[in-house]
């Protein structure tokens, strides 16, 4: 695959072990989402590494110092229905403020294409940090019309994390929106003939939500 400058793919022996629990048919509900919100902490945690800070004074027992907390109301991430959900509380255990919009998509099963059914933003999230969540890569189609959207809304500094991508959802990506960072867990073979990642982990959502 070519290389892009803006895709960052972590490669850690824990991130590999979580996600080779992840895929198993084995793996239940309960263990697949908690392990969605434990790689997702991990993936905020590299995505969020040049946050500005702002310096403020803090006492402790023995003298007054200077330190850097992060601004709050900085940063917003926008969940993908319905698997970008699972992400959420992953990115509220590290940053609790960060505030939440919802956009609502699904692929159309034939096409492939993305139908967008729902959007609630925050307000002035124009002037935040803003970071799409979604477990799955595939074609790209969702990702692309996620943050097409966030910049008709005045976005600037977008960012995607996912889970689990495939090779044709990141060229699409990075070609699209080459000013999209782009932080991903693990970096797969290929699509199947649906559109589904391999060797990936199924239907994220109806994984997570048990649906099926
Ligand atoms: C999944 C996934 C992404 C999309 C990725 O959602 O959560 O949003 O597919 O595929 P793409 O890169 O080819 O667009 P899905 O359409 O299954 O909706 P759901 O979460 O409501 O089940
Ligand atoms: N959406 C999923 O949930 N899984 C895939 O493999 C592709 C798209």
């Amino acid at each position: 695959m070519k290389k892009f400058d803006n895709v960052t793919i972590l490669d850690h022996p824990l991130i590999r072990h979580k996600i080779a629990i992840l895929r198993s048919v084995e793996t239940c509900t309960k263990d697949f989402r908690e392990l969605v919100e434990e790689i997702t902490m991990l993936l905020t945690y590299e995505a969020f590494k040049d946050l500005p800070t702002q310096e403020v004074e803090v006492t402790t027992p023995l003298v007054k110092c200077k330190q850097q907390v992060v601004a709050e109301n900085s940063v917003a991430v926008v969940p993908v229905l319905r698997a970008g959900l699972g992400m959420v509380s992953g990115v509220h255990k590290l940053f609790p403020t960060a505030k939440v919009g919802h956009i609502g998509m699904y692929r159309d099963e034939k096409t492939l294409k993305p139908q967008e059914y729902y959007c609630k933003l925050p307000d002035s999230i124009e002037k935040k940090r803003t970071i799409v969540l979604d477990p799955m890569l595939a074609t790209g189609g969702s990702a692309c019309a996620a943050i097409e959207l966030l910049k008709n809304r005045g976005c600037k500094d977008i960012r995607q994390m996912s889970i689990i991508a495939a090779p044709e959802g990141i060229q699409k990506l990075a070609a699209t929106h080459p000013d999209v960072k782009i932080f991903v867990a693990v970096l797969d073979e290929k699509l199947n003939e649906n559109g589904y990642i391999l060797p990936g982990l199924g239907d994220a959502g109806d994984r997570l939500f048990g649906t099926k």
